[in-house]
């Protein structure tokens, strides 16, 4: 075994610390026996060098702008498979044949609905409310149902069950959200549409009305949604892990990791990202736009680029840019994709993003589709939100099965008082 050794140079003291070996990618020191060998914690915001735990579900290089599900190239799996059977993947380990993609489809279908006593959740809801809002809390409220199935710690079918009921009902929930941020009554899903194409069905129908699923739409949501499920360690996954591992209820967890995806330096991205375009409105000031973007003083960033991890192109930005034309191609040209690229040529080329390796994100291009598709702004986050469930749910799995599975506890570096007396009243300033 590799060991690497940790000298304190104040008592002399040596311990080796185990290396531990991945099956793919960076190594990692496992430095549990260091607080209890040296009496240190160790200290690292934002956890810049902290494994935080074992996974086997996805695998990211950012050097290299690598992305891999169970194993397969993030590419591949957009062309060859659709957002269905990726979740499979995602929580079972491997694509499924036929048989058991025709049973997971179908249980899929049979969980799309929600009650009627939470379908009437939505009228507590001022008609602004951000979907986000209520996204949050309409899949919280989830823990209020379904008991008879969550003997989750212990039963694995029980376990099972709580993934595909919260994969299938997040579509039905996002578009009541939207139906009800329009002040329109919800539509309840259809068993013969796919999983995107009653999404999209259930957000745009009318009562009363026909509706057809356009399969260009329903496709780039597809693969949208196959690009967004899983992302290993990010902000919101890990969120659902720590919140998890108290042994809470499953959907308490997701609803956690939902809040955390909302904030625009994670999912909310995206819908910062329009903002951003319609706010330089015109490419003749763009080049003004970077210059702010350049000034620290500024506080302005060029929203869909940059990422912790990725140093490089991310991988799915390539494939979303490439639907992105086609999807425009099909609902006509928009100019913020115009400036978008624009947007995206001069920072490629400009110092400042190259020695910070700063490279379109996820989010530079989706938004940009979203609205192609009539998606409104606000429910761009939701979108992100139905598609990384899959991946929260399978690292929920994986973490609450895990042999000698712990709850979550960071330590500090304490910068508060020492320890004083409380003075009496008429002593204090
Ligand atoms: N525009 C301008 N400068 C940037 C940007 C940006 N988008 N991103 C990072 N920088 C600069 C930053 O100012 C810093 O410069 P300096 O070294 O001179 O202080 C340097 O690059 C490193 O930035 P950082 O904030 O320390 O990097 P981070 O890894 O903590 O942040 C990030 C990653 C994604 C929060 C950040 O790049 C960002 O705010 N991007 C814009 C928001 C965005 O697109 N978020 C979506 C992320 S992908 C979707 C998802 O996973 O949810």
């Amino acid at each position: 075994m590799t060991t690497i050794t940790f000298k304190d140079e104040t008592s002399g003291k040596v311990v080796q610390m185990p290396v531990l070996e991945p099956t793919y990618g960076h190594r990692v020191v496992d430095i549990g026996k260091l607080a209890k060998e040296f009496g240190y914690f160790t200290y690292d915001p934002g956890f810049m060098s902290t494994a935080s735990c074992q996974s086997a579900i996805t695998y990211l290089d950012g050097d290299k702008g690598e992305l891999l599900y169970r194993g397969y190239p993030i590419e591949q799996l957009a062309e060859k498979c659709n957002f269905l059977e990726v979740c499979y993947l995602l929580l079972y380990g491997e694509l499924p044949d036929a048989e058991k993609k025709q049973v997971f489809e179908t249980s899929i279908t049979r969980h799309n609905r929600i009650r009627e006593n939470l379908r009437r959740f939505f009228h507590g809801f001022n008609y602004d409310a951000h979907p986000m809002a209520m996204m949050t809390a309409v899949v919280s409220s989830l823990s209020a149902f379904f008991h008879d199935r969550l003997n989750v710690l212990k039963d694995d079918e029980d376990r099972m069950v709580t993934a595909r009921r919260l994969i299938a009902k997040m579509p039905t929930i996002a578009a009541a959200c939207y139906k009800h941020s329009i002040g329109d009554p919800s539509i309840y899903p259809r068993d013969d549409l796919s999983y995107t194409g009653n999404l999209l069905y259930m957000m745009f129908s009318l009562p009363g009305k026909r509706y057809e699923v356009n399969p260009v739409a329903e496709r780039a949501l597809d693969v949208l949604f196959t690009l967004h499920a899983d992302h290993e360690q990010n902000a919101s996954t890990s969120t659902v892990r720590l919140a998890g591992s108290s042994g809470t209820n499953p959907y308490a967890a997701v609803a956690a990791g939902i809040a955390c995806l909302w904030g625009p330096a994670h999912g909310g991205a995206n819908e910062a990202v329009i903002r951003m375009l319609d706010e330089i409105g015109d490419l003749s000031k763009v080049e003004s736009f970077i210059a702010k973007v350049k000034d620290k003083n500024s506080g302005v960033r060029l929203m869909g680029f940059g990422h912790r991890v990725y140093k490089n192109f991310d991988p799915r930005a390539r494939i979303i840019k490439d639907i992105c034309h086609q999807v425009l191609e099909s609902f006509g040209h928009d100019p913020r994709l115009d400036l978008a690229m624009r947007l995206e040529e001069i920072a490629l080329s400009d110092p400042y993003f190259i020695e910070r390796k700063l490279y379109p994100n996820v989010d530079f291009y989706s938004g940009i589709i979203y609205s192609a598709l009539k998606i409104p702004v606000e429910m761009f986050t939701v979108m992100f939100a139905i598609a990384r469930a899959a991946g929260w749910i399978s690292h929920w799995i994986e973490m609450i099965t895990e042999k000698d599975q712990k709850i979550g506890r960071p330590r500090q570096l304490y910068i508060g008082n020492s320890r004083r007396t409380v003075p009496v009243l008429s002593e204090r300033q």
